[in-house]
Order: C-alpha cells, then structure tokens, then sequence
C-alpha cells in the first residue's frame, strides 16, 4: 500500500515536471526554436564544409597540428626577438624560453603518439599574425627600451594565445578519456603561464632599467 502510494506520488510528480518543461519549450517560440532546432540553419551560421571539422576528437587533432606548427613557428622567432632585445633581462627570458619551446615541440610529438596519430603541422593562422606584428614592432621602433617595450606586448600575445590553446587542449583532451595528453598538455600549459610571469617581471625591469639610465644622465 504504501508502495503503490509512492509510485502514485512519483508518476505525479513526473507528469507535473513534464509539462512543466513542455509549457517551458513553448513560451518563447521564437527563442527556443533558434537554438534547439536542428533541422534549419540560423542566418549566419557556418556550414561545416568537410567530415575533417566534425567531432570533437579531429577538432582535437586538428587544434594539435595548429599549435605543433605555431611552436616550430616560434623556434625561430623567438631567435629573432633575442637578437633585437636589449635589456639582458629580456634576453635571457627569451632564450630561456627557446629551450622551452623546443621541448614543447618533443613533448607534442609525444601528445600525437599517445593519440595514435602522425605528427603533422598545419600553419596557424592566427600564430602567423602573432610573429608578423611582432616583427613590424621590432622593424618600427628603435632598438633600445622602446623596442623591448615592443617586443615583450608581441610575446606577451604569443604566450596568452598559447595558455588559450594549451587549456583548450588539455579540456578536449580530458573529455576524450586521453589521459596521457592531457598530463602533457598541462606541463606545457603550466610552462607557458611561467614565461608569461617572467615577461611581466622582464617588463617592469626593462622600465626600471630606462628610469635609471636617464638618471644617470
Ligand atoms: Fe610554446
Ligand atoms: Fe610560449
């Protein structure tokens, strides 16, 4: 008795929740059929144009090849950027940072083998547009305090696109069950953070560094 009491009450409560949430679907027509319905495609929305940009496992995979390419990118930007620097301080986070990179490159190599795929770069786009402003910095600007100034905003933009997209990995990564990635992904996630610290504090030397050479003036 008690039993079927029970089941009386939760069958109610079922059918209580249940229009509850039809009733909910219905109110705001317009609304929920924008962003519930599958069948017709909101003005504006992107058509996937091959199965490569389906599923989020080859938009993993997809994401790794971007940054697996962005990293050799910056192997030799960065170089490039140490040679333009003049704060010892700067020069010194830069290099230090180029090693880092280079096992960043060896550790995604890891990454796609513990996914069973094939290292492959595919140019980022957005990596691309990151080293090429900081290039027009360095070639705009005087070599000294206000081209290091340049060069620590363009790798301060390369670090943060990199925490971006190393979360983002490492996020996929663990909704995939990749275990193995994503402790990977994570140590050059945590890298990444540490050289955008280092840039911050080779900023405020690089400041203090100019306030004490007008000084001495
Ligand atoms: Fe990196
Ligand atoms: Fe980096």
């Amino acid at each position: 008795m008690k039993d079927s009491n029970t089941k009386t009450a939760t069958k109610k409560a079922t059918a209580a929740k249940t229009t509850t949430s039809a009733s909910k679907a219905k109110t705001p027509a317009s609304k929920s059929s924008a962003s519930t319905s599958k069948t017709s495609t909101p003005k504006g929305t992107v058509k996937a144009k091959s199965s490569a940009a389906e599923g989020l496992r080859e938009l993993f995979v997809d994401s790794l090849k971007d940054i697996y390419w962005a990293e050799k990118a910056l192997t030799k930007a960065l170089p490039k950027m140490a040679k333009n620097a003049t704060s010892q301080n700067l020069i010194d986070a830069i290099n230090d940072h180029l090693k880092v990179t280079e096992g960043q490159v060896a550790r995604l190599e890891e990454v796609f083998a513990s996914v069973g795929e094939k290292a492959t770069a595919k140019k980022c786009d957005a990596m691309e547009g990151l080293i090429k402003e900081g290039e027009g910095i360095m070639e705009e600007t005087e070599i000294g305090a206000v081209r290091d100034a340049g060069i620590i905003a363009a790798s301060q933009k390369i670090e943060h696109y990199e925490i971006a997209t190393y979360g983002t990995l490492a996020a996929f990564a663990k909704t995939l069950g990749e275990d193995a990635a994503v402790e990977l992904l994570v140590q050059t996630l945590n890298e990444e953070k540490e050289a955008d610290i280092t840039l911050t504090e080779a900023a405020y030397n690089t400041i203090n560094f100019d306030a004490s050479e007008e000084d001495e003036e």
